[in-house]
């Protein structure tokens, strides 16, 4: 069992999360990109918290996650480690860091591990990425798989619409799952595929099996912490459950507090030295 050095709190691993899987509990998985909102998220409870490289997109503003570079990673990553206590936290590698090369992606996720203190790495891809998922296991490192939607591979498939609804590209899905399943990946994600065929892939894995936009048969859920939270604008596609509106909130309160400035109220004496 590992425990937080400081809180006695007993950390997610991934054998808790396979044994979730086994007794039909769900796994809650979200993104975070910082201390604070790692803070926040892992002590509302938590199991996941992944340092996607949707970073690129929600921190960096770009239009695609393939601008992150892995040093950009690490800083995410070891800013969330810092605030979490009990989580399993994942992180991306991002795009160049690992395909095709399994000796440069056994050394992107060495320096995730040591660099952050992170406790997996996970990467996109099935049957093409296997040597590389390989590699990394060798070295003792947990990976976690990613499938069907795999926004690295944005400009192969041109948009962002639902994977694998034919039956070819589903039939490969459901090997590659086997193939990072026989590989050794604790977990993989299934993003943007169809319910039925996602049920099908958590049927047919014994690992968890993680979905975005795959439904509701699969292990656990994940989802972008600031769609979720109502942070991000114009991003509204059918998975997506809105929790808060934290946009109106941070908006009324710095028109607020621009209007208390200009009008002198703030600081008031009580808020003076
Ligand atoms: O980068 C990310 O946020 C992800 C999730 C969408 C699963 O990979």
């Amino acid at each position: 069992m590992s425990v937080h050095p400081s809180s006695n709190i007993k950390r997610i691993t991934t054998h808790i999360l396979q044994e979730m899987k086994n007794r039909g509990e769900k796994i809650s998985m979200l993104t975070a990109y910082d201390f604070s909102m790692a803070g926040i998220i892992d002590s509302a409870g938590i199991d996941i918290i992944l340092v996607g490289d949707s970073a690129s997109n929600v921190m960096a503003g770009h239009e695609t996650t393939l601008p992150i570079t892995l040093d950009q990673m690490i800083y995410h990553a070891s800013s969330v480690v810092r605030g979490v206590k009990r989580a399993f936290v994942v992180v991306d590698i991002p795009f160049g860091s690992y395909q095709g090369n399994s000796s440069e992606a056994l050394r992107s996720a060495i320096r995730i591990m040591k660099e952050s203190g992170a406790h997996a790495v996970k990467v996109e891809g099935g049957a093409e990425i296997k040597e590389s998922v390989a590699r990394i296991l060798s070295a003792g490192v947990p990976v976690m798989g990613h499938l069907g939607l795999t926004p690295q591979s944005i400009y192969k498939f041109g948009t962002y619409t639902v994977r694998a609804k034919e039956e070819e590209e589903a039939n490969k899905l459901i090997e590659d799952a086997k193939i990072l399943e026989e590989s050794g990946c604790f977990a993989i994600v299934l993003e943007k595929i169809p319910a039925k065929l996602a049920k099908k892939v958590a049927e047919t894995v014994s690992i968890p099996v993680i979905g975005i936009g795959a439904g509701g048969d699969v292990d656990g859920q994940v989802l972008v912490v600031h769609d979720m939270l109502g942070i991000t604008q114009e991003f509204k596609p059918r998975f997506l459950r809105q929790y808060a509106d934290l946009r109106s909130a941070i908006t009324q309160a710095v028109e607020e507090y621009v209007k208390d400035v200009k009008a002198k109220d703030f600081p008031n004496e009580s808020e003076s030295y």
